[in-house]
């Protein structure tokens, strides 16, 4: 692989023993894909913060024991603790202090304690054509597609190892003619608000796994219902990258989208595939809803906003539950806008810094789930072993609460 006098200088270990281990890991796995250069990123997004997934913590232990720091903005994925109402969690107080532990480690690193799975709604915001290493499937997706910017589908230990160099190995959707689409889907009804968005990418996500679809036939699109499309199309399947003619910004035409390759495959969507796939995730009785969960991915504020709004003169039923996840930095917005007390006082709970996916304790207590997001019904049903109920955001706010 071909390095810059800078990139030598790294490997040589001139700039301190953190950068060149890790840019001799980056070269090898370079050499291991192809990659014939490395590539300068802007950005990192990082997971290595959450206490359930094997050796991730332990890799931060491993950079600060060579004295590394991350060299670019890098924002953090979700942990596992709410910081903020942990002991209202009845979370053992050795898991919460282990997790603070992880967390001082990650800012002595440099990382922004951002602890959510939107970046890009903290400042962690790259332009169309910036390289950047994230991971978390449904931001690397969003980045991409919806963003512009460059990243393969990083893990939490490849992700810190360029922003500790500031480079990751130019291969994958770094280049032009791997983010070109490979299979075309003809949308057949009018796709609107973001259930109906989480519903299509879920489907296709299924059913082509792997590769970039082009979607034709889609009006317009809003940010929340494009970022519902990237969740779910990397949801179920192993998608990256997606574009919608006329309006992802490297898809202005079918030309643009394709690129110099032709569909290797074209399918149809049509009005009975999203609703036979709705009534696939809602196998149970809306009367059966114990929990609902809002906010996969994390909300922004105008989200947080929209159900307050909803919640005035309502509260929570009796035996049920009401859980909005969102970031700490949209939940102190919330706070400072009074949205979080209206939703206090209705009864729901909004959690911050983690999600029912990543947390420790609570989710047990679950029971059925009622979600308007597609990834939050496929992971809840894995998790708690229970049937969901799908639907949109309107109708899981009036099964859950009452007047
Ligand atoms: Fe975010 Fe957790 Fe959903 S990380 S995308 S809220 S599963």
């Amino acid at each position: 692989m071909y390095l810059t006098n800078e990139e030598e200088k790294m490997l040589s270990g001139e700039y301190g023993e953190a950068k060149q281990w890790a840019m001799e890991i980056l070269t090898k796995f370079g050499d291991s894909v192809g990659a014939k250069k490395m590539v300068p990123i802007v950005s990192s997004h990082i997971s290595c913060l959450s206490l359930k997934i094997p050796g991730e913590n332990e890799f931060i232990d491993e950079v600060l024991s060579r004295n590394g720091r991350v060299e670019i903005f890098s924002t953090s994925q979700c942990i596992s603790v709410d910081l903020k109402i942990w002991t209202e969690m009845n979370i053992d107080p050795e898991v919460a202090e282990k997790q603070k532990k992880v967390i001082m480690k990650s800012i002595e690193l440099g990382i922004a304690p951002t602890f959510t799975c939107t970046p890009y709604l903290v400042g962690n915001t790259p332009r169309i054509g910036e390289h950047v290493a994230w991971c978390e499937s449904s931001a690397i997706t969003y980045a991409n597609a919806v963003l512009g910017a460059r990243t393969n589908r990083e893990c939490g230990q490849s992700a810190l190892l360029a922003a500790i160099t500031g480079r990751t190995p130019m291969y994958g959707y770094h280049l032009k003619e791997n983010r070109w689409g490979d299979v075309l889907i003809r949308v057949r009804t009018i796709i609107k608000g973001e259930e109906d968005f989480s519903l299509l990418g879920y489907l296709v996500g299924r059913e082509i796994e792997i590769g970039v679809p082009v979607f034709e036939g889609i009006k317009c699109a809003n940010s929340l219902e494009l970022r519902a499309l990237a969740t779910s199309l990397a949801t179920t399947g192993q998608i990256a990258m997606f574009h919608i003619i006329g309006i992802t910004p490297e898809a202005q035409t079918k030309e643009d989208a394709f690129g110099k390759q032709s569909p290797r495959e074209v399918m149809d969507i049509e009005r009975s595939d999203l609703d036979q796939l709705e009534s696939e995730l809602s196998s149970i009785d809306v009367r059966q809803v114990d929990t609902v969960v809002l906010g996969c991915p994390h909300y922004s504020i105008d989200e947080i906003k929209n159900i307050a709004g909803y919640l005035v003169g309502r509260k929570v039923k009796r035996g049920k539950r009401l859980l909005i996840c969102t970031s700490s930095v949209m939940r102190h917005l919330a706070e400072r806008a009074g949205y979080a007390d209206i939703i206090r006082k209705a009864g729901g709970i909004i959690i911050s810094d983690t999600c029912p996916v990543l947390m420790v304790g609570l989710r047990e207590s679950f029971g059925c789930i009622g979600t308007n997001s597609t990834k939050m019904a496929h992971y809840g049903r894995l998790l708690t072993k229970s049937e969901t109920f799908f639907s949109d955001l309107r109708n899981c706010l009036e099964i859950i609460t009452e007047r």
